[in-house]
């Protein structure tokens, strides 16, 4: 395993849409892996694939807290397939996005099919925080940002503060 650099905005592989992953083979595993001890060390709980600069369909979450047992969740090519007319709202970050955190309303459950980590087909009735996390992850899968979903005003904030840093050399 081994740690990777996470891409933040507003590099635009960001904005790109990720492809699925034919099947879950080593090489997926091995990524799989890696994205782990990525989110792990920044730290967080969720990282999409095209945050460590590869476009393909995956992601991990993992909401144990600090000090219980990591309990890892690997999910390749996720499909939601339903989703709950009640909203909830968190605050919600980005480890693309530093330091910036806003209230996001989202479906309060979704249900969805995906591929786990033997490759096997499986199906998701996530609500709380896990709903809340999958649908900002799958999000970055589409090319979708949180900050897509805030006003336009504090959208266009943090995107023009990230586009002077990057131009100050600060990123
Ligand atoms: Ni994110």
């Amino acid at each position: 395993m081994s740690r990777r650099d996470i891409i933040t905005l507003p590099d635009p592989l960001l904005r790109q849409v990720s492809k699925p992953v034919a099947t879950v083979d080593a090489s997926v595993r091995r990524l799989w892996d890696d994205m782990v001890e990525t989110m792990y060390a920044a730290p967080g709980i969720g990282l999409a694939a095209v945050q460590v600069g590869e476009p393909r369909r995956l992601l991990v979450i993992d909401l144990a807290k600090e000090g219980e047992d990591k309990k890892p969740l690997f999910v390749a090519n996720p499909e939601i397939f339903w989703e709950s007319e009640q909203v909830s709202e968190y605050e919600e970050g980005c480890l693309s996005i530093p330091d910036f955190y806003e209230m996001v309303s989202r479906p309060s459950e979704v249900k969805l099919r995906f591929l786990d980590r033997q490759g096997a087909a499986q199906e998701l009735h996530a609500t709380g925080l896990l709903a809340t996390c999958l649908q900002h992850e799958i999000d970055h899968l589409n090319g979708i940002l949180f900050i897509d979903h805030i006003s336009r005003l504090k959208r266009e904030r943090v995107v023009k503060k990230f586009a002077k840093a990057q131009k100050l050399g600060k990123l």
